[in-house]
């Protein structure tokens, strides 16, 4: 089989957990689909790569539909970002469900993962306009071979092409005043005349727009990516985009990243344009700041539960809590009053700000946000002969820096709560706190934060055995 190859048809069995379809090759190679399939569907896929054990493959088309899909409201667009929408969402969790258990199949095999450890998939409370962040992209969408030159688009990146813009009207997982922000932006940066940036030529000015709302107030704030090094820019221009947008009365702030960078990134040097650079939002009765670059759980009401999963998984109290992974402080903010010392650590900078001001603002006093890699938070605290006694561990996709683990292991605490939004690394790293029988698996919950997507976060406790 080689590259470009057309092969036809082709039935999905099930998803495996990076969103990629799984059929099987005449030869009864596994072919592993991108480009978003669903259980079910019969489909003509095109070969990228050929591996040793399995062929990559993108999907061409579409041949029979899936029992799982439903019909959608005529307003409603697949995207990258929503993938899933055509899946019933009861489908949906147990797809998650099945995807999380698998990857533990190796644990449990190693009778590492009893049966009780279990608990039932906990649902997002809302599953249509949750996300508290949306990132949009400007640019082009230039094909000979499908006849189209649009220098002027606006919405999300065409699937796996980095210089594709697919023009969006209504992004399901954006709130209706979303909705209507980013379509006045679209009308006000289309009449401006500047031009959109392109990523071969490092040419033009627009990029990126990412607009941020706290649910519990509405209140927005507008991040502008833009290329305004570039000799056409007219910033006079771009100053009559932002004021006609400030005058709505849920936009409060609004923030100017000058970005040049090859990077198809949202970042740069920021410049506030309007308002205090600064949103809040309420999670659970505490308050929290969030600028433009913090980390901050997209899905509010389902970040609501995912910390819920976690307080409540918490047994032990007083000691030192390490807060590893922080973000903006929440999880920490939320435990201080049941221990006497937390501290927050956190990699970037403008999220370990805000961890201060939240444990300010909410009134903890008992906190100390530390901006390091914990990697290094881990070793410099342990060469200082200090102890920790329960730990929060949040880590990004990738899980924890292999030198992490073992200097947690030196700790002895009493209880870990691993929260995770990647299974796979999640056992990788669950299996060196198990390994030895220093630690024993008690419980295991999926949190589904993500409705529409592959995503899927689980909180994983351990406990002490033996000491
Ligand atoms: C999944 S988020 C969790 C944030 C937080 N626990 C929450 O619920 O909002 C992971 C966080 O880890 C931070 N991070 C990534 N690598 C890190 C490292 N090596 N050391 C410390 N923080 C890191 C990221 O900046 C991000 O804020």
């Amino acid at each position: 089989m080689s590259s470009n190859q057309i092969i036809s048809p082709v039935h999905v069995e099930k998803l495996v957990f990076s969103g990629k379809g799984l059929a099987r090759a005449e030869d009864g190679r596994a072919i592993m689909i991108s480009g978003g399939v669903i259980p079910g569907q019969t489909v003509s896929v095109r070969v990228l790569k050929t591996r040793k054990g399995h062929i990559e493959a993108q999907v061409l088309e579409v041949l029979e539909h899936s029992p799982l899909e439903q019909p959608l409201p005529a307003h409603f667009q697949v995207y990258g970002g929503c993938k899933w929408l055509p899946i019933r969402y009861e489908d949906q969790l147990r797809i998650k469900d099945e995807q999380v258990k698998e990857c533990f199949s190796g644990l449990a095999s190693r009778g590492l993962v009893s049966p009780e450890v279990w608990h039932p998939i906990v649902a997002s409370p809302e599953i249509y306009g949750y996300r508290n962040k949306l990132e949009f992209s400007f640019g082009k969408y230039i094909s000979a071979k499908e006849e189209i030159h649009d220098d002027f688009r606006f919405g999300f990146h065409k699937q796996g092409e980095f210089d594709r813009i697919i023009d969006c009207d209504f992004c399901v997982l954006a709130s209706d005043s979303v909705n209507e922000i980013f379509l006045e932006v679209n009308k006000h940066a289309r009449a401006s005349g500047i031009p959109t940036y392109d990523p071969k030529t490092a040419k033009g000015t627009w990029r990126h727009l990412v607009v941020r709302e706290s649910k519990s107030t509405g209140k927005k704030m507008l991040v502008y990516s833009l290329n305004t090094k570039d000799p056409n820019f007219d910033r006079a221009i771009f100053d009559t985009v932002w004021q006609a947008l400030a005058l709505r009365d849920d936009i409060v702030t609004q923030v100017l990243f000058h970005n040049s960078g090859l990077a198809d990134i949202v970042t740069g040097e920021a410049e506030i344009l309007h308002g205090s650079g600064i949103i809040q939002e309420n999670l659970l009765g505490r308050t929290f700041e969030i600028r433009p670059k913090s980390f901050f759980q997209t899905n509010t009401v389902g970040a609501e539960v995912l910390y819920s999963t976690v307080l409540n998984l918490v047994k032990s109290s007083g000691g030192t809590l390490l807060d590893l992974y922080a973000g903006t402080g929440t999880i920490g903010i939320l435990l201080a009053s049941h221990f006497d010392q937390v501290y927050s650590v956190e990699i970037v900078a403008d999220s370990s700000a805000d961890a201060s001001v939240n444990a300010w603002l909410n009134k903890v006093s008992n906190f100390e946000a530390v901006q390091v890699p914990v990697e290094k938070f881990l070793k410099d605290f342990i060469d200082r002969g200090n102890q920790a006694d329960t730990l929060i561990i949040d880590p990004p996709r990738d899980g924890m820096h292999p030198s992490a683990p073992p200097n947690i292991l030196a700790f002895w605490a009493r209880e870990i709560i691993y929260v995770s939004c990647n299974p796979s690394t999640l056992v990788r790293d669950l299996d060196v706190f198990l390994a030895d029988g220093k630690y024993r698996l008690t419980d295991v919950v999926p949190v589904d934060m993500f409705p529409h997507t592959h995503h899927i976060e689980t909180v994983a406790r351990l406990e002490l055995v033996t000491k």
